[in-house]
Order: structure tokens, then C-alpha cells, then sequence
């Protein structure tokens, strides 16, 4: 195989082969080029390139008629990869230098003029930069979708009693509203994240140059303002080679898909016969092709798993960055491949689990059911004792024991044993006793700040509601 002069090689050379006398080889024109996947940011890099042109013809650095013929140039430009006419050739590296080529053969001279006190290198951070943003804003709305949908599964329920677990061995009763409300904390959270996060991507390295800035007069401050970044990055070294925002970006995508994945795994859980505490919705399951009864949860199984992916492109990333010098590398173009990567699966992951949260069907009949299995009363019992007989909280604990230990040896719930029972083991407990342990009067008595009491779920509900307008 010939690995010189491979006959298109020549072309992507015209950006910045004065000095070469042969072109690349085809592997490394293989190894090169970026434009497979960066030309998504197209639109972000003709967004830079006109508030880019529009500061060198205020600062007097091009003249206004190139100014103007750039900007139709690059509307055409635009228009031309909208319409699927461009056409992607690696011997021009990068999206960058497509741009830029077709932007050349269609005004000739003013678009030669565009590269003016810029370069690839803050070019290509500035484009990432406008397109994390787009993705946090979009984001936010998705994680938005979301929290509307388990608020309002929350309100439904906010009496329906289940169990509570830790160690997944039955605890105490809960109500499956506060259970969802949980969940609705942790994606209230991840929307914090995103938006403190979204702080720190909206600085523009455009104007940093390759990587010292540059002697022309141009105004950074002013293409910042242009393309809606709060001001430019005060270092034209770090403006160039920081990548801390796409990792930042990546952590908190990776905080909230561990989130999903929690979830997910609950959905797949619940929906098995052991545990018959949903039915999975026909829209998000799927059968088997062997065993006809089955009713699979496929999307919930999916989502649980992307949070590899995702966490995956973190730490790919992570190691992309570490131990590299100042300032641009070229190590650096691997950034964009797992920001898009963990965007692809975790909008998908996200409108997946809003589906299927807002087609919840659960069973509640079964999860009360198993609220009041495992003597999940038994500290309802003991706080009875320690607020009615006024026992130390240690004591009224080791009556309940026994309590529990008679009960058991019986094979009954602790609502079904027995008065005398009781008081084999403590002769001063009344049959008031009974009034705690059922399961809704467990939930109900739950009234501390936070805790699960069905009129707790339904303020959080209110305000989460308010929140969410
Ligand atoms: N395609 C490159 C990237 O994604 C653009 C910057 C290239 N700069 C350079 N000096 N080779 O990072």
C-alpha cells in the first residue's frame, strides 16, 4: 500500500502545507481527521466564525465588504450542510477546515481573510463550548420532563403504603408517593448540577488564538457578548487546552445516569413475581421468543446498564487529560467523541425512564400487602411504648424483641398476636396497642419534617409543583 500522496491528501494541505512538500499518508490522514464526528458542531462553528468576522470589521482589522460577503458566505455554507450537499472529505481534517474551504470557494479572498487572529485552537473550544451549553439547556428540560412525571405519579400515591427497605430486607412502611419524591430529590439535584456546571462552560476562549493571543486589536469581549458567553477566559493558555468543562459536563451526566440506573433497577425488581409490585407497560417492555408468559423489562435493564457508557466516557476523557502539558494537544480532539456519546444514551436513557414512569402502573394492592410483612410495625410498637409507658427507647426496643420473637414463633403479624401475648412480655401494654400497628397508621404517624406521612408527600408535592412552573 502506498502511504504517500494519497491523491486527495493535497487538499487539506492547502490550510497549512506551505511548508510540506509531500501530503500525508492515508493512515495518517486516518488517524487525523475529526470531521466523522465533529462535523455536529457545524452550526456552533459558523455561529463563532460570524461573531468572529463581524469584531474584525468593527475593530477596522478586514474591511466591512468582507465582513459582509463572509457572513452570506457562511449562511450559503450553512445552508449547503443543512441540505446534505456538503460533502465530508477527510483529507480536510476537521469541520473547521470544511467550513472554511467551502467558505473560500464561495467569496474567495474575504473568506481567506476569516482565520485572522483566531486559530483551530480556540476555534475548536469555542465551538465545544457553544454546543455543551445547547446540550445543558436541553438537558435541563429532559431532567425538567422528569420531575413532572414522577410529581405527579407522587401525588397519586401519596398514601399508597409499601414497604420501606434497608438492606432490601423489609423495614418499616412507606408510602410509594415519598418513595418517587425521593427520586425526584436526586434529579432536582442533577438539574443544580447542570446548572452550575453550564456557569462554567459559558466563557469564550475565541480571541486566545493558538495560544498567546494574538498582536491584532481585537475585542474578545466583544465576540463573547456575540455568542452569549458571560465573558472570555482571562488566560489564552488555559482558554486553549481547558477541558475541565466537558469533565465537569461528563460527572454530572454521570452522577444523574447512576440516579437512572438506581431507578431503573427498582422498576426491574418490582416487576418480577417475587416482588409483583408493578405491571410493565406494554410501551416499555418486550416478550420473550421461547417463553410466551413473559414480559420483559428490557428498557429499564437498558437504562440501568448505559450508565457504563456514560460513566465510561468520563473516565476515557479523564484520562485523555491527565498529563497533558500546556497548551493545545493534539491528544485533545478525542474530547468531543464521549461528550457525544454520553449525550446520545443519556437523552435516551432519560426520555425512556420519563415513559415509563409516566405509564407506571403499580400494584398497590400487593405492595400494601407486603408493607405488613416482616413485622415492619415493630418500631411503631416500641415508640408506642417509649411515648404511652414512657420506657428508655433501649428498653422499649428489647420488649419488642420478645414481642416480635412471640409473633414469629406463632407465625402471626404483629397486629394479630394476641393481647395476652403482649403482656406475657410487658403486663402494662393496653390494647391502645393496636391502634400503631397497622400499616397506614405507621405511614400516618410518620409526620417529622420530611418523613413519609401521606400529607407530608402531598406539601412536597405542592412544592415541587411550584418549583417545576
Ligand atoms: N480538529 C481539532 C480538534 O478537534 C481542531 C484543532 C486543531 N488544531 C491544531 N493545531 N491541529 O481539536
Amino acid at each position: 500500500m502506498d502511504h504517500n500522496n494519497d491523491k486527495n491528501a493535497k487538499k487539506g494541505q492547502s490550510m497549512w502545507g506551505g511548508r510540506f512538500g509531500a501530503g500525508p499518508s492515508a493512515i495518517m490522514q486516518e488517524i487525523n481527521a475529526s470531521i466523522g464526528f465533529d462535523k455536529r458542531l457545524y452550526a456552533e462553528d459558523i455561529a463563532g466564525s460570524k461573531a468572529h468576522a463581524s469584531m474584525l470589521g468593527t475593530q477596522g482589522i478586514i474591511s466591512q465588504d468582507d465582513v459582509t460577503a463572509i457572513h452570506k458566505g457562511l449562511d450559503q455554507v450553512k445552508a449547503e450542510i443543512e441540505a446534505g450537499e456538503m460533502v465530508f472529505d477527510p483529507a480536510l481534517e476537521d469541520i473547521h477546515m470544511h467550513v472554511e474551504s467551502r467558505l473560500r470557494e464561495l467569496v474567495g479572498d474575504a473568506g481567506a481573510r476569516l482565520h485572522t487572529g483566531r486559530s483551530r485552537n480556540d476555534q475548536v473550544a469555542t465551538d465545544f463550548r457553544l454546543w455543551v451549553r445547547e446540550r445543558c439547556d436541553e438537558l435541563d428540560l429532559g431532567l425538567k420532563g422528569l420531575l413532572s412525571a414522577l410529581v405527579d405519579q407522587a401525588d397519586k400515591h401519596a398514601g399508597s403504603v409499601m414497604p420501606g427497605f434497608t438492606h432490601l430486607q423489609t423495614a418499616q412502611p412507606v408510602t410509594l408517593g415519598h418513595h418517587l419524591m425521593a427520586y425526584h430529590e436526586m434529579f432536582a439535584r442533577d438539574r443544580a448540577r447542570l446548572k452550575d456546571c453550564r456557569t462554567r462552560v459559558n466563557e469564550s476562549p475565541l480571541g486566545a488564538a493558538a495560544l498567546a493571543g494574538t498582536s491584532f486589536p481585537i475585542d474578545r469581549h466583544m465576540t463573547a457578548d456575540a455568542l452569549g458567553f458571560d465573558r472570555p477566559l482571562a488566560n489564552s493558555l488555559d482558554a486553549v487546552s481547558a477541558r475541565d468543562f466537558a469533565l465537569e459536563f461528563l460527572s454530572v451526566l454521570s452522577i444523574s445516569a447512576v440516579h437512572l440506573s438506581r431507578l431503573a433497577d427498582e422498576i426491574v425488581l418490582w416487576a418480577t413475581s417475587a416482588f409483583k409490585f408493578l405491571e410493565l407497560s406494554d410501551g416499555f417492555s418486550t416478550g420473550s421468543s421461547i417463553m410466551p408468559q413473559k414480559r420483559n423489562p428490557d428498557a429499564a435493564e437498558l437504562v440501568r446498564a448505559k450508565v457504563g457508557r456514560i460513566t465510561g466516557s468520563l473516565n476515557g476523557l479523564m484520562m485523555v487529560m491527565k498529563g497533558l502539558p500546556l497548551a493545545y494537544s493534539k491528544d485533545m480532539q478525542e474530547d468531543k467523541e464521549p461528550v457525544f456519546q454520553a449525550v446520545d444514551d443519556f437523552v435516551l436513557c432519560l426520555a425512556a425512564m420519563t415513559g415509563m414512569i409516566e405509564d407506571l402502573k403499580p400494584r398497590t394492592d400487593e405492595m400494601a400487602k407486603a408493607a405488613g410483612l416482616g413485622f415492619s410495625t415493630a418500631t411503631d410498637l416500641a415508640d408506642w411504648l417509649v411515648r404511652v409507658l414512657g420506657l428508655p427507647f433501649r428498653d422499649a426496643h428489647h420488649v419488642t424483641g420478645a414481642v416480635v420473637k412471640e409473633a414469629e414463633s406463632r407465625g402471626l403479624d404483629l397486629k394479630d398476636l394476641p393481647l395476652d401475648a403482649m403482656q406475657a412480655v410487658e403486663p402494662r401494654i393496653t390494647d391502645d396497642i393496636y391502634s400503631v400497628l397497622s400499616v397506614e397508621a405507621s405511614v400516618t404517624s410518620r409526620t417529622s419534617f420530611g418523613g413519609t406521612a401521606p400529607e407530608n408527600v402531598k406539601a412536597a408535592v405542592k412544592a415541587a409543583r411550584e418549583a417545576l412552573k
